[in-house]
């Protein structure tokens, strides 16, 4: 894992590396190049005022100590070539024609001559190119010296500063851990740095989203548990009535035990329903069905109850294939959880239509004449859990599971009360497939 700290304290310090040697060898060519001038200059100096200087022989004893090949050459002489006076005999300095800098070789050494030339008298002032050289690139050097100490100071520096900036940020995280506990949420922005309030804000909307998640599962399963213990309760109670019954009145009893055990077996089917709409992710369904075929399928395991209602059940698709791209199993579940709830609570001899329209975006519409439901319940029928005032018998997760089915798949979810007389109309819209 990356370690902030460690990124802007290294990328810190081969920036400043950069700059000081950088800065650096600027400097070393400048003062090479100064040098130069520099020397010359003290060689033109010298030359201006030696004139007519007598040369005393130098008690060398008397010197401090030097090395004597870093001496001047000066020469003197008269107009006609013969020489004056001259600081060092061994070194014969070429006579020049005019006033001005000039380079010889003795043979062995190199050197630069400054020499005025008067009516009366030469002067010349000679310095070995190599003592030139030496001072230049002793002085440039010299020059670098603050720079290439700046640079482990620079280190010493940012590893200072960054180390007392992200010890703030490391204190934060342990600030924070200690007082992480669901009241302590939202952290208090004020008391944080401001380059870590996105960061917080975002942890704080994360935590509110799983807070109120947590919740609705608690809710859902103390729901669940509640709603189990009713059927389970009235079973145990049918199992006790049992050992007291004999002849049709067992049989009277085993088909309420059978009954109430298809209860919890419906409910529980549809708890694991509802558990899997809501936590699987979606794999894109591969199948495109013809949504009319499906609902033909589902009318006719419906017929029975209908019949035994003297229900009309009317059946019309308006176009000839309606192409659904969904799971199919689902769109079973999602036709029959509607089509059983019209033909539930639609009371006897009511009509129940169901209608099919194809197209880019087909239509399901499935339409009753019972009672519908009361205005302000109609945005609670898909909670989890909630029957309607009617309260029947059901579970009261039939919508909840519709409501999931469709928000997995894209499908838009209507319910409304019919406007042309009593009766639930609800329309399930799907994508193009
Ligand atoms: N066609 C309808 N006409 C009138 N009321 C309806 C209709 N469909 C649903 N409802 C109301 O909406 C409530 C919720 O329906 P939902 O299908 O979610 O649960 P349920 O039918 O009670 O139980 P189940 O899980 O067994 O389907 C029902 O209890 C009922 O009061
Ligand atoms: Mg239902």
């Amino acid at each position: 894992m990356i370690s902030l700290r460690t990124a802007t304290a290294s990328s810190l310090s081969i920036l400043f590396t950069i700059i000081a040697v950088v800065f650096g060898a600027a400097s070393y060519l400048f003062t090479m190049n100064e040098s130069g001038d520099f020397l010359d200059l003290q060689q033109r100096q010298i030359a201006r005022y030696v004139g007519d200087l007598t040369f005393i022989a130098p008690d060398r004893a008397a010197l401090p100590p030097h090395d004597s090949e870093d001496d001047y050459v000066i020469e003197v002489s008269y107009a006609d070539g013969r020489v004056a006076k001259s600081s060092d005999q061994s070194i014969v300095i070429p006579d020049r024609a005019e006033t001005g800098f000039s380079e010889f070789s003795d043979g062995k050494r190199e050197w630069r001559v400054f020499s005025i030339i008067t009516p009366e008298r030469t002067v010349q002032v000679a310095q070995q190119m190599a003592v030139r050289k030496e001072l230049a690139t002793d002085a440039a050097a010299r020059a670098t010296i603050p720079f290439l100490v700046a640079i482990p100071l620079s280190w010493l520096l940012v590893a200072f500063v960054t180390g007392r900036i992200f010890r703030n940020l490391e204190h934060l995280g342990k600030e924070l851990s200690l007082k992480a506990t669901m009241d302590a949420i939202p952290v208090d922005l004020s008391t944080m740095p401001r380059e870590v309030w996105p960061f917080v804000r975002s942890m704080n909307e994360l935590i509110a989203r799983l807070a109120v998640a947590l919740r609705q599962q608690q809710m859902f399963l103390s729901d669940a548990a509640h709603e189990l213990r009713t059927p389970l309760s009235a079973l145990t109670l049918q199992i006790g009535n049992l050992s007291q019954s004999r002849g049709p009145d067992l049989e009277e009893r085993l088909s309420e035990l059978r009954a109430g055990a298809r209860r919890v077996s419906a409910l529980t089917d549809k708890l694991l329903k509802i558990s899997r709409y809501e936590g699987e992710p979606l794999a894109a369904p591969t199948q495109v069905f013809d949504l009319t075929e499906t609902v033909k399928d589902v009318v006719s395991g419906l017929l029975v109850a209908a019949e035994e209602k003297q229900l009309d059940l009317g059946f019309a698709a308006l176009a000839d294939g309606a192409w659904v791209r969904i799971d199919s199993d689902d769109l079973k579940t999602l036709i029959e959880t509607i089509v059983d709830n019209a033909v539930r609570y639609t009371p006897n001899g009511g009509a129940v239509d169901i209608t099919v329209k194809g197209g880019a975006s087909p239509l399901l519409i499935v339409s009753d004449n019972g009672p519908g439901v009361q205005e302000h319940e109609l945005p609670r029928l898909t909670e989890r859990f909630y029957r309607g005032s009617g309260r029947g018998e059901g579970t009261g997760l039939g919508l909840a599971i519709v409501e999931a089915i469709c928000d997995r798949y894209g499908l838009s979810l209507k319910l409304i009360n019919r406007d042309d007389g009593p009766g639930l109309l609800v329309t399930v819209g799907f994508p193009a497939p």
